[in-house]
């Protein structure tokens, strides 16, 4: 699925990371493909984030779902919006909207929040750590952007919403359905509808700070590390001060913690089931009954056709030309020359025709009987479906 009109590279290199990007109605045939009511019923649902935001006089006010069904009857006609987020794991429909971004790597894929706004509904001027394309669904909203924000800019004081304490808009645009507005991190934007009825689907992506990379991966490290992997100076010498730590000691001590740190492959390895670790793991795919080698290849044998869980991580790193790394749902699995292009494919699409050949190949078959298993894949696209 590609946009019309739209120049994957020069938007890479021109607005992706540094400046906002309107881009008017690129799509083949823009059809909104969730209908507010399918959104609001969503939002009634335990294992669905949703929230609430009001505009009351002068203030904003946020609610938690799930929602009971009568609360969306006693909202009023303006000054509101509903968001929903992970809408792509429950909508085959709203999943599809990613493809067109698929040029961004699965690792940096967020998910895709939904919003309904009633006439002169917003969440306020705000600004966000990530990138995100807003797609206008359904009815129109004008998005107005703003200055480069960061942790140094001025908040609302408000216990539960980040908002902007002094929005200047630098430009406006008033977006139909269709229209996409890319809008980097940092930048301040602010969205009201206009009107009744305004979908707005937000394709967001991730990146992690360097806390927490930091955090995660020293964790995973000191689980790995024993308790008499030790400080040791066997060649110790007398040395003139007592008080003194040593450029020696200092520089041993120093090594012990980065020559861990900086363990590359190690950290490869972490990083990939760490990033694939699915953020909604309600999504359960897994079979009643756990599926043997022998119905893979049955299966495989009768031209079956597999979907990824649109709640999965797929990645994967590359070791050598045959051989790389399958990163799916925080699992890790080594694959050389038989799995490595099994592997490539089923991280390149989300659904894909298996190849007769791989009856033949025992460690794809067992590879596919682990993804099975874990509920990562299926053979069903049945299985698409809240
Ligand atoms: C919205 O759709 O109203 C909010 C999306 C955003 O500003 O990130
Ligand atoms: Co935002």
């Amino acid at each position: 699925m590609q946009l019309i009109h739209f120049d994957i590279d020069r938007f890479l290199s021109d607005h992706w990371q540094k400046t906002p990007l309107l881009i008017r109605n690129p799509w083949q045939d823009w059809a909104n493909p969730l209908a507010p009511d399918e959104l609001a019923g969503l939002a009634c649902e335990d294992e669905v984030e949703s929230r609430i935001i009001r505009q009351t006089k002068g203030n904003w006010a946020l609610e938690h779902g799930p929602f009971p069904e009568s609360r969306f009857a006693r909202l009023g006609k303006t000054h509101w919006t509903l968001l929903v987020q992970a809408v792509d794991q429950h909508v085959p429909d709203v999943a599809a909207l990613i493809a067109p971004f698929r040029f961004i790597p699965n690792w940096r894929i967020d998910d895709v929040m939904v919003t309904y706004a009633a006439d002169e509904g917003g969440v306020g001027p705000h600004f966000d750590q990530y990138d995100v394309f807003l797609i206008q669904g359904l009815g129109r909203r004008r998005w107005q952007i703003g200055a480069l924000c960061d942790g140094s800019t001025a908040l609302l004081p408000h216990d539960d919403l980040r908002l902007l304490a002094d929005f200047k808009a630098t430009d406006e645009w008033v977006l139909e359905p269709g229209d996409i507005l890319y809008v980097p991190p940092g930048v301040a934007h602010n969205g009201v509808a206009v009107g009744p009825d305004c979908m707005t689907y937000s394709v967001g992506f991730r990146a992690p700070s360097r806390s927490d990379l930091i955090e995660g991966w020293s964790e995973h490290l000191l689980d790995t590390l024993a308790d008499d992997d030790r400080y040791a100076d066997p060649d110790l010498r007398a040395q003139p001060n007592p008080g003194e730590i040593s450029p020696d000691a200092l520089a041993r001590l120093h090594a012990m913690v980065t020559a861990k740190m900086a363990d590359r492959d190690a950290f490869a390895r972490w990083f990939g089931q760490h990033s694939s670790t699915p953020k909604y793991p309600e999504q359960d795919w897994r079979p009643d009954e756990p599926v043997d080698e022998a119905a893979v290849r049955a299966a495989i044998a009768d031209g079956a056709d597999l979907a990824r869980n649109p709640a999965s991580r797929f990645s994967f790193v590359r070791q050598r030309e045959d051989a790389l790394l399958l990163f799916v749902d925080g699992q890790c699995f080594e694959c050389g020359l038989d799995t490595a292009p099994f592997a490539e494919e089923l991280c390149a699409t989300e659904q894909m025709s298996l190849d007769p050949e791989l009856v033949g190949l025992d460690e794809a078959v067992a590879l596919i009987a682990a993804l099975l298993n874990q509920g990562s894949i299926a053979f069903d696209e049945d299985e698409f479906e809240t």
